[in-house]
C-alpha cells in the first residue's frame, strides 16, 4: 500500500527542540488527533443537534431512482440499494446525527447498503464511534464499504478494521458477488483514487458480460471504469459542492465553465458506464451546506431495459 501523504496533520517540530514538556505533550496529541480535539470558543456550534432530545435531526433528502441494469437476472430484479457517503463523523457531525442517518437508512428497507467513504474528517478518535454506529445498519444482502481520502489520512487500516468488526465488508481493490436463483450481480470496490486504488485488481476474474457495480469514493474513477465497461459507479467525495451560491455558478458560467459540471453531482455517464455522485450527508471545512442538502440515494435495480 502506498504511504499516505504526510501533509496532515502538519509535522511537528523536532522532539529535540527546546520546547518544554507541556509543549511536547501538546505536539504529541496534535499528531495523534488533529485539530478536532482543540475546539476553540470561536468555533461555530455544530449544525446538527442531537435528535430525540428536543434537537433537530439532519434533514437528509432521500432521492429514489430506478436503475436499469443490463444483464441483471430476474431474480435480482427490484434489488434495493441505499447509498451512504461522506459522513465525516466528528466535531460537526455528531453521533446522534449519525444514529439518525442509520435509522433513516434502515427505514428504507434496503436489500444492500453501499458506503463510499470519508467516515471521519481528521481525527482517529471518531473512527471507532463511526464504525460502532454504522454497525447498526441492516440489510439482508449485506453492508459494503470502501475508504475515502480522509479515511486514508486518518488511518485506512484502523478504519477498515473498525468497520469489519461491525460486520461491514470492506472492499479494498476486490469484488464480491450476490446470487439469487440464476441471477448474479458483482459488487467491486476500490481504495481512494489518491491513495491506493487498483481497479484492474478489483475487477479481476469477473466474467465478461456480468452486471457490475463499482464503489469508489472519488468519481474520477469513471474514465477507468468506462474502459472496463463497468455498468454503474457509486461515488461521493464532492459533497455536491456543499456551498452552492447562485452568484458563483453564474460567475463560473461567465468564465467559460459551461453549463453543468461533469462528474460532479448526480447522474452522469461515460460510454456505457453510468455514475451516480451523491452529495453525501456530512460537511468538511465549514459545518455548512447551502443550496446543496445532504442526501441518501435509494436505487432500485431493474432487469428490464430503460424505455426508449
Ligand atoms: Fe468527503
Amino acid at each position: 500500500m502506498a504511504a499516505a501523504p504526510a501533509f496532515f496533520p502538519p509535522r511537528p517540530l523536532s522532539r529535540s527542540d527546546s520546547a518544554g514538556g507541556a509543549f511536547r505533550k501538546w505536539l504529541d496529541r496534535w499528531e495523534r488527533v488533529g485539530f478536532e480535539d482543540y475546539q476553540l470558543s470561536l468555533t461555530p456550534r455544530p449544525r446538527y443537534r442531537p435528535a430525540g432530545r428536543g434537537g433537530r435531526a439532519p434533514r437528509i433528502e432521500v432521492s429514489q431512482y430506478r436503475v436499469p441494469m443490463p444483464g441483471l437476472g430476474r431474480d435480482l430484479d427490484g434489488l434495493r440499494i441505499v447509498h451512504l457517503t461522506d459522513i465525516h463523523h466528528g466535531l460537526y457531525f455528531s453521533a446522534d446525527a449519525l444514529l439518525a442517518a442509520v435509522e433513516l437508512a434502515n427505514s428504507l428497507q434496503p436489500d444492500l447498503i453501499a458506503l463510499t467513504g470519508d467516515y471521519v474528517s481528521y481525527s482517529r478518535n471518531f473512527a471507532h464511534s463511526a464504525a460502532e454506529l454504522l454497525a447498526g445498519l441492516r440489510a439482508p444482502r449485506g453492508v459494503f464499504a470502501v475508504l475515502g481520502n480522509h479515511d486514508f489520512r486518518v488511518g485506512a487500516e484502523l478504519i477498515a478494521r473498525a468497520l469489519r468488526r461491525g460486520g461491514i465488508e470492506v472492499l479494498r481493490n476486490r469484488h464480491t458477488y450476490l446470487r439469487a436463483g440464476a441471477a448474479e450481480l458483482y459488487l467491486a470496490g476500490v481504495d481512494d483514487l489518491w491513495f491506493n486504488s487498483n481497479l484492474p485488481r478489483a475487477l479481476r476474474s469477473i466474467p465478461r458480460g456480468r452486471p457490475v457495480i463499482l464503489l469508489s469514493h472519488n468519481p474520477r474513477i469513471v474514465a477507468a471504469a468506462a474502459h472496463y465497461s463497468v455498468d454503474l459507479v457509486l461515488s461521493g467525495h464532492t459533497h455536491g459542492g456543499q456551498v452552492r451560491l447562485k452568484i458563483f455558478e453564474r460567475m463560473r458560467r461567465e468564465n467559460g465553465g459551461g453549463g453543468r459540471r461533469r462528474f460532479h453531482t448526480g447522474w452522469d455517464a461515460l460510454g456505457r458506464t453510468r455514475i451516480y455522485i451523491s452529495r453525501g450527508i456530512g460537511t468538511i471545512v465549514v459545518p455548512l451546506r447551502l443550496g446543496c442538502p445532504p442526501e441518501m440515494p435509494l436505487f432500485t435495480l431493474s432487469a428490464r431495459p430503460a424505455p426508449l
